[in-house]
């Protein structure tokens, strides 16, 4: 990042009031001089997350979630830092410049995601050359117009075996390329990944170009339809879904998101004006995808193909949303093998229409059980009841119930007060341990030196007469990383000449190194406790005798193994200091 604290986002910062900000998502309780609320980032059923006023931080004890306003945001909204930062200025009335804009986009990745870029405009020139002729004639057939290859950056790899390649080397080192999954090489020789293809970007959440699918367009039987990146360093399939960064905030104005199977079904739908929907790419959603999507807090709509696939994983899709409790339903159309095709052949009115009037996923599994059965058959009829009845014991919606048994009463010709009976019999189903998206808290045994260093790093982070203290009596870390955390606040102190703690916090989110230890030491210490001198200096008497015991122990074993005399001398001396206790850690 090219600041070390931005002036503006700090001002920003200490405008908003965290309680305000918080308040204004979700209902907070006094308690004391803090502010309880559950915490939206894990499936929490008491009140677990505290947002202190005085520090302008937030903890949940549950979960570990820590920060400050913007860590709030980003995480809640699901945005990025930056866009974190406008929200909050919005919220209070102030507005970001332009420069802080453009110049505090982070980006760990930047040669990585220019090499993808440069791809991307490489296979999509292909299509405006000689050598495109054919997969512009594919795609205008389909349907896609200049606009939307343009849109979707949607390009053509050359029958040649290596002509990315031949344009990246002059810039990129083979080995960068080879990591990005972008050529592959064999006996000595280095060849594209992606030949005799339309290639489609693929995106992660953020729209970084991180990954290709490409598709044969020439009718080929002998290799399939499609191709996608390998997992890489950018590209983790279980994590994308096709065109979420397009759909997000359209998605959250509109509440509900579409999820359809595969990215041409998405394209249509976007290119008709319904820019809500993500696509799956022939996949299970995995449990990063169901974060994604349960962090629009929107209703998810699942259309998939119109096949018994389709349906199948309708149904185990569906399953897995609605145990991580997020409200779903459901589109089946009839006719056309999916979405994309059933547009081109009905028109998009025809699809809005059934956009309108979803079933819900209940509605949905009662027709779904009754496949393969024959319910004039009593065997079946009772096998089918038994199903139904089974679901119908997970929920606790009691009008459910009751609308539910009164529909298989009058289909069925069944007396309601058996049903009841039978539904009261069923055992309830060990419900399975809630999902959650953060895994809970393990409580941590910790010793002395670890609660006595977190403690000191926590109070420096707060106050520079802290920073003063520990490099008067303590001025170092054994360890590698608390090291590399004290070596950050005196930097930014000395540079700042001041320091609180959720600025620092903006400060070390930038710094990928230390920020999740940062985060873990903030939401480890109590962020209620009066901070004193007197305290301080009790956790750098603990840390200090435990360097010291670990000095000795070191120093005992080194002896033995010296052979050098005056060396040996030296150490001895040494450890007969520190036996003393009058050392100078300095
Ligand atoms: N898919 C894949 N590899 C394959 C086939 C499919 O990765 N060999 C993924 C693609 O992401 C595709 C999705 O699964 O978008 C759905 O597959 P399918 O329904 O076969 O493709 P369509 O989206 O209908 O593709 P098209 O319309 O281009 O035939
Ligand atoms: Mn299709």
């Amino acid at each position: 990042m090219a600041f070390v604290s931005n002036d503006e986002i700090n001002t920003i910062r200490s405008k908003a009031n965290i309680v305000d900000i918080i308040g204004s998502y979700l209902p907070l309780t006094q308690r004391g001089k803090n502010y309880l609320c559950v915490c939206p980032f894990h499936d929490d059923h008491s009140p677990s997350m505290s947002v202190s006023q005085e520090k302008q931080i937030y903890k949940c004890f549950a979960c570990g979630a820590t920060g400050n306003v913007f860590t709030f945001v980003e995480n809640y909204e699901n945005v990025p830092f930056i866009e974190a930062v406008s929200i909050v200025a919005d919220k209070c009335g102030m507005e970001l410049s332009k420069d802080v804009l453009t110049n505090t986009k982070v980006d760990n990745f930047k040669e990585e995601h220019a090499i993808m870029e440069l791809s991307q405009k490489f296979f999509q020139n292909n299509l405006k050359t000689t050598a495109g002729v054919e997969a512009n004639k594919y795609l205008a057939e389909r349907g896609i117009t200049p606009e939307i290859i343009n849109e979707f950056g949607i390009g053509l790899s050359l029958d040649e075996q290596d002509s990315l390649y031949k344009v990246l080397k002059k810039k990129y080192s083979e080995d960068k390329l080879l990591e990005l999954g972008l050529v592959s090489s064999s006996n000595g020789n280095t060849y594209d990944m992606f030949t005799r293809r339309i290639t489609f970007p693929l995106w992660d959440k953020d729209g970084n170009i991180v990954g290709f699918s490409a598709r044969i367009y020439r009718g080929e039987k002998d290799t399939s339809k499609y191709v996608n990146s390998r997992e890489t360093k950018l590209f983790k399939k279980g994590e994308t879904l096709y065109n979420y960064h397009h759909a997000r905030d359209v998605a959250k104005r509109e509440k509900e998101i579409i999820v359809v199977e595969g990215f041409m079904d998405a394209i249509r739908l976007s290119v008709n004006g319904i820019k809500n929907v993500v696509a799956l790419c022939g996949t299970a959603l995995t449990k990063d995808q169901i974060t994604l999507l349960k962090k629009l807090r929107v209703n998810v709509i699942l259309c998939l193909d119109n096949d018994n696939a389709g349906e199948l994983a309708t149904m185990n899709n569906g399953e897995l949303l609605e145990k991580d409790n997020v409200p779903i339903s459901v589109i089946r159309l009839s006719g056309e093998k999916d979405p994309d095709e059933y547009i081109v052949a009905n028109g998009i009115d025809a699809f809005k229409d059934n956009l309108k009037n979803p079933i819900t996923f209940f509605d949905f599994k009662m027709n779904y059980y009754k496949n393969n059965k024959d319910l004039n058959n009593s065997v079946d009829l009772a096998n089918y009841i038994n199903e139904v009845l089974k679901d119908l014991n997970n929920s606790n919606d009691e009008i459910l119930k009751e609308i539910t048994l009164n529909k298989l009463s009058e289909d069925y010709g069944l007396s309601i007060s058996v049903l009841k009976e039978k539904l009261s019999d069923i055992k309830p189903e060990k419900k399975e341990e809630k999902p959650i998206e953060v895994q809970e808290k393990k409580p941590r045994k910790k010793d002395s030196y670890t609660i006595g260093a977190d403690n000191i790093l926590y109070f420096m982070m707060n106050d520079g007469k802290f920073i003063k203290e520990y490099e008067a009596k303590l001025g170092f870390f054994d360890d590698e990383v608390r090291r590399a955390i004290a070596n950050e606040i005196l930097y930014y102190y000395q540079k700042e000449k001041k320091i609180n703690i959720a600025d620092f916090i903006t400060y070390a989110s930038s710094k990928d190194e230390i920020k999740e230890e940062v985060m873990r030491i903030v939401n480890d210490c109590n962020i209620e406790d009066e901070l004193t001198i007197e305290a301080m200096d009790e956790y750098i008497d603990v840390v200090n005798k435990v360097l010291t015991t670990r000095e000795i122990k070191k120093l005992k074993e080194d002896i033995k193994k010296e052979l050098d005399e005056s060396k040996k001398m030296k150490m001895l001396a040494r450890m007969a200091e520190l036996k003393r206790g009058s050392v100078d850690n300095g």
